[in-house]
Parts: structure tokens; sequence; C-alpha cells
């Protein structure tokens, strides 16, 4: 199953209180607060807007003179991000993606996106897509995870979930998730972005929870863990934490996050 697919399938989950109050949840909701929209923008672009949470949001508190709209692959939550939309008449979400942007070129004032640029199969030409849609002076802002997001969690708990899944599965895994250091985020947008203010910012931030509280988010990156069975996904929780008892601290099992945010001004 592709990760679109997957993330179709797992649209009724996305919005549970669990998964929003989870780590990237609280990721995307900061991301999104912390967002300063280009000055009087004609059109606004969300690139990935998932069930389009932060646009309707946008679209509510925003001037009825700029264009909203949502990029977003997963059906299930294109339906429901356009559900949110629908009373708003300048507002939609379209079927596309970072490598195939339904969009004119040079028409977009701001575009930005949280934590979906990192899913794209073709890096490069989805910068080209980006530079393509954005106007001259237009504005960017992407949020995305890097190669070393939840490094230590992961290595303990990989092999354990691994052992459960098809050679195939784990290869379809690997390849998924684009894994950037920030030499290639760099190399990737630098080119595209030459005459622009280009700035790349690159975080590490770890947070606390339980294995409950982590696996909330397991909707939001490690969807194909969707394909295993209750009781198999069970036994691996069960043998998932006790290899972390030997991370957990008093505050909990730590989860570092890497994102990188590319802006250009
Ligand atoms: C973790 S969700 C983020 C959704 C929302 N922005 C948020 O922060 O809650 C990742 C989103 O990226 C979408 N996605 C996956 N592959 C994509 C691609 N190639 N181009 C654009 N979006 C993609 C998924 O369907 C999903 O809605």
């Amino acid at each position: 199953m592709s990760v679109i697919q997957t993330y179709s399938k797992l649209a009724s989950k996305y919005e549970s209180r669990e998964n929003l109050a989870s780590l990237w949840g609280k990721i995307t909701e900061r991301t999104f607060c912390a967002l300063q929209l280009k000055e009087n923008p004609k059109l606004v672009v969300e690139v990935g807007c998932g069930p389009g949470l932060e646009l309707a949001s946008l679209v509510e508190s925003g001037n009825t003179d700029v264009q909203f709209i949502g990029v977003e692959p997963a059906e299930n939550l294109r339906i429901s991000a356009n559900e949110k939309l629908k009373a708003f008449g300048n507002a939609e979400v379209l079927d596309g993606k970072f490598e195939e942007l339904p969009l004119e070129s040079a028409s977009v004032d701001h575009l930005y996106s949280i934590l979906a640029f990192h899913w794209t199969k073709d890096l490069n030409k989805s910068v080209q897509e980006l530079a393509r849609v954005l106007k001259p002076d237009g504005h960017l802002d992407l949020l995305f995870i890097g190669k070393d997001a939840g490094k230590d969690f992961l290595k303990k708990i990989s092999p354990i979930y691994f052992k459960k899944l098809s050679a195939r599965q784990v290869l379809d895994m690997a390849s998924e998730r684009q894994r950037l250091t920030a030499e290639e985020v760099e190399e990737a947008f630098r080119p595209f972005f030459a005459d622009r203010k280009l700035e790349i910012t690159e975080t590490f931030e770890t947070f606390y929870d339980t294995l409950e509280g982590h696996w909330s988010w397991w909707c939001r990156i490690e969807g194909q863990f969707a394909t295993m069975s209750q009781e198999t996904r069970k036994e691996c929780d069960d043998a998932a934490r006790e290899a972390l008892k030997a991370l957990e601290t008093e505050n909990g099992i730590p989860y570092t996050a890497h994102l990188f945010h590319v802006s250009v001004r």
C-alpha cells in the first residue's frame, strides 16, 4: 500500500484527540501558529493539507478576497478537508502532490506545508514545481521531517516490528520517506532559489511520552503498520514497551524530532 493510500485509509483516525495531542500534533499546531502570511496575498496554498484543519482555520479568519487552495493526494483526507471548507466560496482542496502541483506557473503569493514534504517521491521535480508555481516575490514555508527523526526510539523498536513484516513491506517502508540531511536540503533548494532569500533551519527537539502517547501519532508517519493484524500489533507493542525501558527516564520515553524549515522570501 502506498503512503497516499495509507493516509486515505487512516483518514478517520487522523483527527483523533490522541493524534492531535501527540508530539507531531503539537509541532503542526506550533508551526501553524508561527506562520506569518505575506501581506495582501491573492492566492495562498497549503500542500499536503491532510484533513484541512489548519487551512480551514486560516480561511475562517482570513479576508474573503483571498483565494485559498489546499493540495492533498489522499482521497478521504481531501473529502474531509473539502467538507470543512464548503461553507466558504474562496477555498477548495484539489487532488495533487508536490511532484505535480495542480497550479498555474507564477500564481502563488504564499505556499506553506506542514509535515508533508518528506513524502515526495521525486525531490528535484518537487522543488522545481515549488519554484514554478511561486510568484517571483512569493513566500514559501515548508516544515518537514529530517533523516534522524526518532533515531534512538526507532533503533530500539524497528527490529521487533520488522520481524512481523515481509521483506517487501520492509523495503517499501524504507523507500517511502525522504530522509534528508542539511546538505541534501541545501543542494536541492539553492539552485532553484539562487536569486531569493533562502533560509534553511535545522532543529532537533526531544519530546517525552508514554509508548501509547507516542504511538498515537503512528497514523501520521508509520502508517504502514496499518497492514498488521490487531493481534500481531499487540504482541509487537508489548515487546517494544520492554525494549524502550532502556531509554525511559522519569519524564517518559524520549523521541527526538529532526526537522527542517525551508523559508523563501
Ligand atoms: C503527516 S500528514 C500532515 C497533514 C497536515 N499538514 C498536518 O500537519 O496535520 C502528511 C500529509 O502529506 C500528504 N502527502 C503524502 N504524500 C504527498 C506528496 N507526494 N505530496 C503532497 N502531499 C503528500 C499525506 O496524504 C498527508 O495528508
